[in-house]
């Protein structure tokens, strides 16, 4: 980007436009070097510029855009020198009267449930891509980067995959089959658009003495392990290894991650990253997926639920911890649900009914995302993406799951208009 007799090297900037803005600088002065250059997240390549010429041009290489040469008041724009920000989408929000939204605030973009493998693969070599094609196709074409989501997960996973063609059980051999093949074709299909794979989700639960999942109370957590999955039942860690192995050969390009919830929990974190180092030895992973389905604030009566560790200095350690492993770091599900875990959905007592939100949850909700967003700031050159887990209040799986207990955790309300969260996490100086 040229402005006025400045250069400016933005992060998301590709070869054609520095070519381009160099281009326009012509008569002779010292041939330059090579700069290094990022396109759009999916390769860095040495741009020779030694060709060009420049005359009473200072160049000036930094981070970010001044301040003073843009007013933005679009999200991913604002962010463009930080990470890029994603939104989930459904079959209907990316054309629906929510596009308008998430082509001016949104730069990356991942399918809520069109990229199962009960979406993609319903019966056994019965591919359907016409839906999570149309997503993905739409998203390219305005400039967006893609996240895949997901290869191999416990849920959404149909029973055939789990079925003997001969009747029973299907054997470990025959599951590892299946995965190979349905990651294999899936990330074929999408090799070129997607930039990074969910490759395997939720793999890791907590237990108590009796060997029990104790879910998100803590009160009788023995130890963390793997998920007791089907996948897990019948082909232990190796199905986690032979989705990252299919991946990474089906498309080399591509960025593979492994993708959790409560990563703010030492334990659970530890526990992953067991597994995950293995993985990164083999070259075989590049990242971990931070979920982030976050609370107003943590609890506070029910200490020992999950989310009473549910920090931002919790959230920056975990950050710390994988990246200081050499991982890229994508915050993957964000949302800020306006209830606490004190207390079940079902619990109509507490529900919310307002269409909109009040002063009061306005402003917390406000302040729980400034702090979040400022510690990512913080850590901007750990992470390279932070996904909401869809685009506005009306169409939120928090409203729908697992009570109905209605719900506003995303920067956008009912009528498609921003909220107090939106406007304070916009509110930095760059
Ligand atoms: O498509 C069927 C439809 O045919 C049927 O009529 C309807 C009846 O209930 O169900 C529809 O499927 C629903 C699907 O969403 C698509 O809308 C499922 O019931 C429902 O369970 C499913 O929920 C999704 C959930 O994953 C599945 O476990 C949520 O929308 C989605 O937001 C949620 O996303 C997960 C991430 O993948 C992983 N991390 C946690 C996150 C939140 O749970």
């Amino acid at each position: 980007m040229v402005t006025s007799e400045r250069i400016f090297l933005c992060r998301d900037e590709s070869s054609a436009l520095l070519s381009d803005a160099l281009h326009k600088s012509t008569h002779s002065q010292d041939a330059m070097d090579q700069l290094k250059v990022t396109k759009k997240g999916f390769y860095t390549k040495l741009v020779d510029i030694s060709s060009y010429k420049i005359e009473n041009l200072s160049i000036t290489l930094q981070d970010s855009i001044p301040e003073d040469t843009v007013h933005e008041t679009s999200l991913h724009k604002k962010y463009r020198n930080y990470f890029h920000i994603g939104a989930a989408i459904d079959g209907n929000s990316y054309r629906d009267s929510h596009a308008a939204l998430w082509k001016e605030h949104f730069n990356a973009a991942v399918c809520e449930n069109e990229m199962k493998w009960t979406a993609l693969q319903p019966s056994e070599g019965n591919f359907q891509f016409g839906q999570a094609n149309a997503m993905v196709n739409a998203a390219r074409s305005n400039g967006m980067l893609v996240r895949g989501h997901v290869l191999v997960w416990f849920d959404q996973t149909p029973d055939w995959v789990f079925q003997s063609p001969y009747g029973g059980q299907a054997s470990k051999q025959l599951i590892l089959e299946r995965i190979r093949t349905h990651v294999t074709r899936v990330m074929q299909e999408f090799k070129d658009r997607v930039y990074a794979w969910d490759v395997v989700n939720e793999a890791v639960v907590g237990y108590d003495a009796n060997n029990q999942d104790v879910g998100e109370d803590l009160g009788t957590l023995a130890r963390w392990g793997y998920r007791n999955s089907k996948l897990y039942q019948i082909a232990g860690e190796d199905h986690i290894l032979e989705a990252f192995k299919a991946a990474r050969e089906a498309d080399p390009d591509a960025k593979l991650f492994y993708n959790d919830f409560w990563n703010y929990l030492d334990g659970k974190r530890e526990f992953i990253i067991s597994f995950v180092k293995k993985l990164k030895e083999q070259e075989l992973i590049d990242g971990v997926g931070l979920q982030c389905h976050l609370n107003i604030s943590p609890a506070k009566e029910k200490l020992s639920n999950q989310s009473a560790y549910q920090t931002v200095d919790n959230l920056e350690k975990e950050i710390k911890v994988y990246a200081a492993l050499g991982l890229d770091v994508h915050i993957t599900e964000l949302d800020i649900s306006i209830y606490t875990r004190d207390y079940t959905s079902d619990d109509q007592s507490r529900w919310y009914m307002g269409y909109d939100l009040n002063e009061d949850y306005q402003n917390r909700l406000a302040a729980r995302y400034k702090d979040f967003f400022d510690m990512f700031r913080r850590n901007a050159g750990k992470i390279q993406n932070v996904t909401f887990w869809g685009i506005a209040d009306d169409n939120t799986w928090l409203s729908e799951f697992p009570s109905g207990r209605p719900d506003h955790p995303l920067l956008f309300d009912k009528h498609l208009k921003p909220k107090r969260a939106f406007d304070a996490i916009m509110n930095f100086d760059r």
